[in-house]
């Protein structure tokens, strides 16, 4: 019998469903004898023995479904060593989930805080083999996460929607995006949308430049402008603060987000109007995008390989375009970045896009 344990954690995006579907039908493809446990809402449900026994029967018809149909919850990696309310130790908790259900592995598929979670049970002898779910796409050791090119599809949507009322009302639009502390989504979405500024947390912007360029637009005949700005962004200015005095500022910032505080120094210092569009968790909902499809289930597919073939403590991901493992202790608690030298920067201002920062 192969006893497979199965979750999904940390925040959802699309795809989640098809990568386990891609797990489940390739390691049913080749044996008959396997028993699905599904533990509900990440971590949680292996912390307190909460999980439903599955068949291969109810990961068909769930390609196209948004969401996870095990449910998720964020449980923060820096917290697992400490004990819960009623003095339960996770760590020993979850071990003695997976030891009394005699499983062969887990499979988990998460972002940067679940991997870290993933490498301590492997530290803990526990058989671990991860997927690389994020809209962020910030996990290190892949190109590519299942999730990522959905939200860059909404986020573009809402770009383009916003081009055209933008554009009849002469306004400045400031579309805030996704992204946690990295700005892939907003670099992407921002492009393809069309974007005239594009913020991230990796290049600092400096609020005069991005005033220059709405003046500039205006005095070449074009009253509008479009800026996309990473949730979290920041300016010259507050890149310079120690990480804990940034917190402390963040904490006692008057706006809700980045936005609404880009919004006000614009009008003040153009008196133009600028109108604000934050798409929000929309990004992460829906079905997936056909990309996202492919590569979840060819990574699905490649971790049911490794389950097979019993290699554990390994991720799944993607390396031009050909799926690969890696090991954990590699991808736990790095992040992957935007590289201000990358290509894609350099050609995005060779057509005039401004990052805000020159
Ligand atoms: O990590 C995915 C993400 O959507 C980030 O882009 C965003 O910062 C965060 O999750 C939002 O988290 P929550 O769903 O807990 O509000």
């Amino acid at each position: 019998m192969l006893r497979i344990g199965m979750l999904t954690s940390g925040g959802d995006c699309q795809a989640l469903n098809a990568a386990m579907r891609g797990v489940v039908k390739g390691v049913c493809t080749k044996r008959s004898d396997v028993e699905i446990y599904g533990f509900e809402d990440g971590y949680k449900g292996l912390i307190y023995g909460n999980f439903r026994m599955l068949t291969a029967k109810d990961f068909s018809g769930i390609l196209t479904r948004g969401g996870t149909i095990l449910g998720t919850s964020r449980q923060p990696f820096k917290q697992m060593r400490i004990p819960d309310k009623d003095g339960l130790d996770k760590v020993a908790a979850m071990k003695h989930t997976y030891h009394k259900l005699s499983l062969d592995c887990l499979v988990i598929l998460g972002g940067n805080g679940t991997h870290k979670t993933a490498n301590l049970l492997r530290e803990e002898g526990l058989n671990v083999v991860t997927l690389p779910k994020t809209i962020d796409n910030d996990l290190w050791g892949t190109d590519m996460t299942f999730g990522f090119q959905s939200a860059v599809d909404i986020a573009t949507d809402t770009i383009d929607r916003i081009h055209t009322t933008a554009t009849s009302h002469s306004r400045v639009f400031i579309i805030e995006v996704m992204g946690h502390k990295v700005g892939h989504v907003t670099l992407h979405a921002g492009i393809a949308g069309g974007a005239d500024v594009i913020l991230l947390p990796e290049i600092p912007y400096d609020i005069n430049v991005i005033t220059d360029v709405i003046q500039k637009r205006a005095v070449e005949g074009k009253p509008f402008t479009i800026i996309a700005v990473a949730e979290g962004a920041i300016s010259k200015e507050d890149a310079k603060l120690k990480k804990k005095a940034y917190k402390e500022k963040l904490a006692k910032r008057k706006y809700p987000s980045i936005a609404y505080e880009l919004a006000e120094q614009i009008r003040k210092k153009t008196e133009k109007e600028v109108r604000i569009t934050v798409p929000g968790h929309t990004q992460r909902g829906g079905s997936p995008c056909a990309y996202d499809r492919v590569i979840a289930t060819r990574v699905g597919a490649a971790a049911a390989e490794l389950i097979l073939n019993q290699e554990y403590g390994y991720m799944i991901g993607l390396k031009n375009d050909q799926t690969m493992k890696i090991p954990l202790q590699e991808v736990a608690g790095k992040l992957k970045m935007v590289d201000p030298e990358a290509g894609i920067i350099k050609e995005a201002r060779m057509i005039g896009i401004s990052f805000g920062d020159k």
